[in-house]
């Protein structure tokens, strides 16, 4: 039960043998513990960011995304969600304040999804996700094995010779996930991925997201305006305000993962959404004053 928590709870050192936990530790308790007993992979300190015309983006920034954890920023168009990102990734700086990285801020290390999957049309799907491991210089016949395993993780295991002309929105989407995941990312940043897809689709994904967290044991941090979204997937929500951009409440999901099959029509996730709810329309409040 504990290797099934957040797919970390056995690889790391713990101050304590696994066989000591009390017998009834559940699988949301074994991720608090991870929770706890990590450091973070990133830390951001009193971090601001303003863009060379001026606009203040970030402002007062303190952040930690701890290793295995579901990380959500959610909060109002504008409030920095994806300036975060960019920061972590190092695709930009802080212009004040702390960014401390406890991994490599390479293309391996870090792998971004995008609202838009953006993938070569002229390339089969194979070859949309073979791209990262070409750019390292590793062949096609080496690579075909794990490009095929990741496809087939991400549920797209028969369409490797598909153009993305021929999928649904949901399969492109795969698709973009899968050329992240095939360098094995410690870390993945997630921008809004599912926000173009409808609604079935997107729960799809969200089940298929949450499976694939708990086997490749890869921290996320995950980028929504969805309330209901957010709360379905996260271990904690870091809901945001705008003007300047900051945070504004954290907000633990201590609900099991992966999610038992009635979560959706709980009364805890109904709680959980209100409170969320609650948090975005004070963000809200904010912006409008
Ligand atoms: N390259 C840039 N140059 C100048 N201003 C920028 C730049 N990128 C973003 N901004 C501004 O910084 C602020 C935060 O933008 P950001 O894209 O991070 O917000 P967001 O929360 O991701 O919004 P959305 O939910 O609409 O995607 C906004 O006011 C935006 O206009
Ligand atoms: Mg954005």
């Amino acid at each position: 039960m504990l290797d099934s928590s957040c797919g970390r709870a056995s690889d790391i050192a713990l101050p304590w043998p696994v066989w000591a936990w009390p017998a009834a530790l559940d699988a949301y308790d074994a991720a608090m513990m991870v929770e706890l007993v990590t450091k973070p992979l990133v830390s951001l300190r009193n971090a601001g960011k303003i863009y060379k015309n001026g606009t203040v983006a970030l402002a007062g920034l303190d952040l930690d995304v701890r290793e295995g954890e579901f990380l959500t920023l959610l909060g109002p168009s504008g409030c920095g969600k994806s300036t975060i990102l960019r920061l972590i990734a190092g695709l930009d700086s802080v212009s004040s304040g702390t960014l401390t990285r406890g991994l490599a801020r390479d293309r391996a290390s870090i792998g971004f999804v995008f609202q838009d999957p953006t993938l070569m049309p002229w390339a089969s799907v194979f070859d949309n996700v073979f791209l990262g491991l070409r750019l390292q210089g590793i062949s096609r016949r080496d690579a075909a094995p794990v490009v095929n395993e990741v496809l087939a993780l991400v549920g797209l295991g028969a369409e490797a010779t598909a153009f993305p002309r021929e999928l649904s929105g949901g399969m492109r989407m795969r698709v973009s996930i899968a050329r992240a995941l095939v360098l094995h990312p410690p870390l993945l940043l997630m921008d809004e991925p599912f926000a173009a897809l409808d609604e079935t689709t997107r729960f799809k994904l969200n089940d298929d997201l949450l499976t694939l967290h708990g086997e490749l044991a890869t921290t996320i941090v995950f980028v929504t305006h969805s309330v209901y979204e957010s709360v379905y997937l996260s271990h904690r929500i870091a809901v945001m305000a705008a003007r300047p951009g900051r945070i504004i409440e954290e907000i633990a999901i201590s609900a099991p993962s992966p999610r038992a099959k009635n979560f959706r029509t709980s009364t805890a996730y109904a709680n959980f959404c209100a409170q969320a709810s609650l948090a975005l329309q004070g963000a809200m409040d904010e912006v409008l004053k």
